[in-house]
């Protein structure tokens, strides 16, 4: 009988080479089980910033959804693509790129509304090829297997560019990865993106009452990772502080328009690992970072 080892956690340094390792290899084993759980909560064809719900059709933190039309958006770290498709059915020109094959796969089986991109033709998990979109979808979702830190576009190509909860929070050189993102972004273009409010790396990562003791200093900006038996990391995420992240956007040419911490919706009786409405009524769990391009 093979012994499946369990991951060791801890708090270590963690290269860049490291960290993009660790996640690719990650989210491909992950992606079945991670859209097998959150799929139904961020909707084929939503665009959710985070485990509160807060949605972009109302939140408008990329623009007026009429304004949408025509623009050509990058999406990091897409996931399956909710987000793409719902900008897309805004009638916006979406890239979702991704580092995680078997995400993009995912992206697939619900549907592109184009024929795949993938560099070996892939096909989603259930064989389908990702031709003809998904419900409610008018336009097309290109997918882009890459990461974040090496951007497969031309200067100034994106109108705009956003980010869920995607590759951000995994890099260990986050002003980098902003960098590659204002490159490709035309001047005055916005840059919006979700991560872990930074003050929940204080607190266990827990959804129930011991998740509401600070346990940990909210300064330590030590990596977590998970490692094999070999010390080999296998999960990897990277902590900035408030400050940190701020002072990362402008270190890249951005200007900070926003900073969003969207509060528990009364209707969100859902958990979401270690975000529940028990702690998300007294501390918030998404910083939305809202940017524009000088
Ligand atoms: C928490 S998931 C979020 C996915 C999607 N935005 C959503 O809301 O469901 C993080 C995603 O970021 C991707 N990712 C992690 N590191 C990345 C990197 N360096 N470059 C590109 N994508 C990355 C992962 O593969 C994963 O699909």
């Amino acid at each position: 009988m093979i012994q499946e080892y369990e991951p060791e956690a801890t708090r270590r340094a963690a290269s860049d080479t490291e960290s993009s390792r660790a996640s690719r290899g990650w989210w491909d084993r992950n992606a079945d089980e991670y859209q097998n759980d959150h799929g139904a909560f961020l909707g084929d064809d939503r665009f959710v910033w985070g485990p509160e719900g807060l949605d972009e059709a109302e939140a408008g933190l990329l623009g007026p959804a009429t304004e949408l039309k025509g623009r050509r958006v990058l999406e990091i770290g897409a996931g399956a693509a909710q987000c793409s498709r719902w900008l897309a059915a805004q009638g916006a020109h979406p890239v979702a790129l991704d580092l995680s094959h078997r995400q993009l796969q995912h992206a697939l089986r619900i549907g592109t509304g184009a024929e795949p991109t993938g560099p070996d033709g892939s096909t989603g998990p259930d064989g389908s090829t990702g031709r003809g979109p998904a419900p409610g979808v008018s336009g097309r979702v290109e997918l882009v297997e890459a990461d974040a830190g090496a951007l497969p576009f031309r200067d100034a190509s994106f109108d705009l560019a956003c980010s869920a909860y995607g590759a951000i929070p995994f890099v260990a050189d986050p002003v980098w990865v902003l960098r590659e993102v204002r490159r490709v972004l035309r001047p005055g273009g916005r840059w919006v993106f979700s991560v872990t409010h930074p003050i929940r790396w204080a607190f266990p990562d827990e959804p129930g009452p011991e998740g509401l003791s600070v346990g940990a200093s909210y300064f330590d900006r030590t990596p977590y990772v998970e490692q094999d038996e070999t010390g080999r990391a296998v999960y990897v995420e990277h902590h900035r502080t408030l400050g940190d992240r701020v002072r990362d956007v402008a270190a890249a040419g951005f200007r900070l328009v926003d900073l969003v911490e969207p509060e528990w919706p009364e209707w969100n009786s859902q958990e979401w690992g270690g975000w529940s409405p028990l702690r998300g009524n007294l501390i918030p769990g998404t910083a939305i970072f809202v940017c524009v391009a000088d």
